[in-house]
C-alpha cells in the first residue's frame, strides 16, 4: 500500500475516512466485472455502497451478532425497506398499536398497495396465534415498545412465527444491543433508528438492519441500491463515532433510568410509571429473561390527572429538555400524544394505554442528582 497516501506505510488512520465520492474510477474492465460480479469489494457508485457506511454497517453487525447490516437513510427508512423487501400484495402482517407511532403512516402507506394489517394491543402478544392466517407473512413488534415499554417475549413470538413459515422482525431502538440481542431470541431482522442510542448526539439520523443471513441482506442491499436510500458518508462517520461510547453511554441511561424510575415509583404527584425494571412492571419478568445489563434508558409516565398537569410539569423543568427522540446523551422528555403519535386518530393514540398526560423520558447520561433535583423541584410546583 506504498502508493496510498492514506495508509503510506501500511498504518491504518485511526477513524474510517470519510468518502464522500459518489462514483470511482474503474481501473480496468475486468476490475469492472469483477466488482459487479461481486467478487471484490469494490465501489463504483455511492448508491450502490459506500466504504465509510460499510464499515459502520460491519460494526453493527457485531454488534447484533447478525450475519450481516444494511444501513440506510432514518429508522424508518428501515423498517420501510424491510416491508417493501419481504411484503407484497396481498400478504398479511400482524404488528402492535405499540410501536413507533410513524410506523402508522407507513402502514397506510402498505394498505395502499394490498397489504393487510392487524393490530394488536402488545400486552396480548399471545393472541397473535388467533390471528395468524394463510396469508401471514411478517410479525413486526419492538420490545420494549415506544412509548409504554410494554414487554413483548420474544422468543415465543419467534417460536411460533417459525412453526408458521413468518418472518418475525424486531426493532430494538429502544432496548438496543446493550441490553438485547433478538437474533439469540430468534428473530430474523433486527432493526433500528441508528437516529437514537447507536448514534447517541442528536448529530445524525440513519437506520439499520441487521440480518441473520446473508439472503436477507442482499434482498434488502437490492432493494437500497433501487430506492436510493443509502445513507451518506458524513453521517455514517460520526455513527462510528458514537458507537465508540455506545456501551458506556448505553449503561449509564440504564442506570439513571432505574433511579429515576424507583424516584417516581409512589411519588404523590405520579398516577403511574412504566419501565420494565420495576418488579411491579407486568413485563418485568419477560425482561429479566430476554435483557441483561439492566432494562434500558427508556420509561413513561403518568403525572396527575390531567394534560395541563404534565405540561406543567414538563415546562417547571430546568435541566431535563422538552424535546423528542431518544437515546441521546441528554436526558428528554415529551407527550407522545401531541408528538410521536399526532398524526394518530386520537382514539388510536389512547385505546392501548397511552393518556393525555403520559410523559415519555429518554433518561441521558447526567449526573443522577440533576435529574433527580429537577425533577423534585418540578413536581413540587404541580
Ligand atoms: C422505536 C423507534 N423505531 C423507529 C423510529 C424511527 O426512527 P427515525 O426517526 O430515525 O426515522 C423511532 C423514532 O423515534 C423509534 O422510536
Amino acid at each position: 500500500m506504498k502508493n496510498d497516501p492514506l495508509t503510506p506505510y501500511g498504518n491504518k488512520p485511526m477513524v474510517t475516512p470519510i468518502v464522500s465520492a459518489v462514483n470511482y474510477q474503474y481501473t480496468s474492465f475486468e476490475v469492472l466485472r469483477q466488482i459487479t460480479d461481486g467478487e471484490i469489494d469494490g465501489y463504483t457508485y455511492h448508491r450502490d455502497d459506500n466504504p465509510t457506511v460499510r464499515t459502520v454497517e460491519r460494526k453493527i453487525a457485531a454488534l447484533e451478532e447478525a450475519e450481516d447490516c444494511v444501513i440506510c437513510t432514518t429508522g424508518m427508512a428501515a423498517a420501510t425497506m424491510a416491508f417493501l423487501t419481504f411484503l407484497k400484495q396481498g400478504d398479511h402482517l400482524i404488528t402492535f398499536h405499540d410501536i413507533y407511532g410513524g410506523n402508522y403512516k407507513v402502514s397506510l402507506i402498505l394498505e395502499k398497495f394490498g397489504v393487510e394489517i392487524t393490530w394488536l394491543d402488545a400486552l396480548d402478544y399471545e393472541k397473535v396465534e388467533d390471528n395468524i392466517k394463510e396469508n401471514t407473512r411478517m410479525i413486526f413488534c419492538e420490545s420494549p415498545s415506544n412509548p409504554l415499554v410494554k414487554t413483548i417475549d420474544i422468543e415465543y413470538l419467534s417460536k411460533l412465527a417459525k412453526r408458521n413459515k413468518i418472518m418475525l422482525v424486531v426493532d430494538n431502538t429502544f432496548a438496543t444491543p446493550y441490553h438485547q440481542n433478538p437474533f439469540k431470541l430468534g428473530a430474523d431482522l433486527v432493526i433500528h433508528s441508528a437516529t437514537k442510542a447507536l448514534g447517541g448526539h442528536n448529530d445524525l439520523m440513519a437506520g439499520a438492519i441487521a440480518c441473520s443471513t446473508k439472503e436477507y441482506y442482499d434482498k434488502l442491499w437490492f432493494t437500497r441500491q433501487a430506492i436510493g436510500t443509502t445513507l451518506d458518508a458524513f453521517s455514517a462517520s460520526l455513527l462510528e463515532r458514537g458507537l465508540k461510547t455506545f456501551d458506556i453511554r448505553a449503561r449509564k441511561m440504564s442506570e439513571n433510568a432505574l433511579k429515576i424510575a424507583d424516584f417516581l415509583d409512589g411519588h404523590p404527584k405520579i398516577t403511574k410509571v412504566y419501565y420494565p425494571g420495576l418488579k411491579t412492571d407486568p413485563g418485568y419478568k419477560i425482561a429479566v429473561k430476554q435483557m441483561r445489563n439492566g432494562f434500558g434508558g427508556m420509561l413513561a409516565f403518568d403525572v396527575g390527572d390531567t394534560q395541563e398537569h404534565a405540561k406543567k410539569f414538563v415546562e417547571n423543568l430546568k435541566k431535563i429538555i422538552h424535546a423528542v427522540s431518544l437515546g441521546c446523551t441528554e436526558t428528554l422528555v415529551c407527550l407522545p400524544v401531541l408528538t410521536t403519535m399526532l398524526y394518530m386518530p386520537l382514539e388510536r393514540r389512547t385505546t392501548f394505554g397511552v393518556k393525555l398526560n403520559t410523559v415519555r423520558m429518554s433518561a441521558g447520561i447526567e449526573n443522577i442528582e440533576i435529574l433527580l433535583d429537577d425533577l423534585k423541584q418540578s413536581l413540587d410546583k404541580l
